[in-house]
């Protein structure tokens, strides 16, 4: 084979790249004659991904359940990419390709594709979310759910750290406590996470077992994930930006999108799955997690905003209104 000019430049960026690290290019030369080429299993994991589905019964729509969960947190990965690309402000690359860390500032039309690309993910999972309201037998669900409890997708943590990172923290916390808890600290305004107070056992009134077991396990990720977006949260990024580009309608478009599509549009869908399996006329039936899923699912009742500087006090009064009654009327 010929040693044309451009492998002769090719080996000479290899030698730069590997004497930038303190290497030495024949030993890595040496690495890629005895390495093996890859298959795509190797790359994908399939085989692990596809051995990671363990029902704990013999309901064949068990399978259904957990592979969609498994679906949303991998998706609630890829939202979660795009979110800390945007807090850091996006990756600089060398001539060649390394990763050279970070840009110093964002730019407005890097936020907006960012923002397209959640919004893209989670409109995905609201529109596939039919799989879960209307893809299991009823009776199959009923019955396997109680070998599932006190577990609930209410302890998806990633769930969690996608609100922590595109609003201040004072918008989750309970809108009762907001007004008191405006010059609170991280730790106390973690304390009145909204969440909490879904999650209250019906029967007793006190935290539900499932609550105790997921805060026990994420609460200290989640008060350091506070600490780490405090001042690179989404909306704090985009006040960050100048005046000029604040205007820019695009990015405010995507945002409050992105504010409907995970704060109505998702948790409506989600709703819709609770009243088809747990409503049954007069008495509905417990959550496996036990709590009062009623009166906290729906988001007319959470009003969870992550971006209320984006809306008109009109909008946030009427905030998931015509979608709860829409939801209720169609289940
Ligand atoms: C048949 C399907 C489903 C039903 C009936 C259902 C039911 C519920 C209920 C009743 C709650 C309230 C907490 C509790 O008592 O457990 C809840 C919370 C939650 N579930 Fe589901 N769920 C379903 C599917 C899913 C899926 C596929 C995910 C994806 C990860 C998920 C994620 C969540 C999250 C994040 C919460 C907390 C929501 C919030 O705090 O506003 N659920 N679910």
């Amino acid at each position: 084979m010929e040693l044309t000019k451009d492998i002769k430049e090719k080996l000479e960026k290899l030698d730069k790249k590997y004497a930038s690290i303190g290497q030495d290019l024949p030993a890595y030369l040496d690495g890629l004659l005895y390495a093996n080429p890859l298959h795509y299993w190797d790359y994908t994991y399939v085989d692990t991904l596809l051995s990671l589905q363990h029902p704990k019964t013999d309901f064949p729509d068990e399978q259904i359940f957990i592979i969609y969960h498994q679906i949303t947190e991998l998706y609630f990965k890829l939202a979660l990419l795009e979110v800390e690309q945007i807090s850091n402000n996006g990756k600089k690359l060398s001539d060649d390709g390394r990763d050279m860390g970070w840009n110093d500032s964002l730019s407005a039309h890097f936020f907006v594709e960012r923002l397209k690309r959640i919004n893209s993910y989670f409109e995905v999972l609201t529109s596939s979310f039919g799989i879960m309201i209307n893809g299991m037998e009823k009776e199959q669900f009923l019955k396997f759910r109680m070998s599932l409890l006190p577990s609930s997708g209410f302890q998806s943590a990633q769930y969690r750290l996608i609100e922590i990172s595109c609003s201040h923290l004072i918008n989750l916390t309970d809108k009762e406590q907001r007004e008191k808890l405006k010059d609170a600290s991280i730790e106390e305004m973690a304390h009145h996470f909204y969440w909490k107070d879904g999650a209250i056992d019906v029967k007793t009134g006190k935290k539900t077992l499932m609550l105790e077991n997921f805060e026990k396990k994420y609460m200290a990720q989640f008060i350091q994930r506070a600490h780490q977006f405090r001042d690179k949260n989404l909306i704090a990024k985009y006040q960050q930006l100048s005046v000029e580009e604040q205007q820019n309608e695009d990015l405010i478009h995507q945002l409050r999108l992105l504010d409907l599509n995970v704060n109505v549009n998702w948790p409506l869908v989600h709703y819709k799955s609770a009243v088809r399996y747990l409503s049954s006329g007069k008495e509905d039936i417990d959550a496996t997690g036990g709590t009062n899923w009623q009166k906290y699912l729906p988001p007319r009742f959470q009003k969870r905003i992550f971006f209320p500087e984006l809306w008109t006090e009109e909008e946030m009064n009427n905030w998931g209104r015509q979608w709860v009654v829409k939801a209720l009327s169609e289940s």
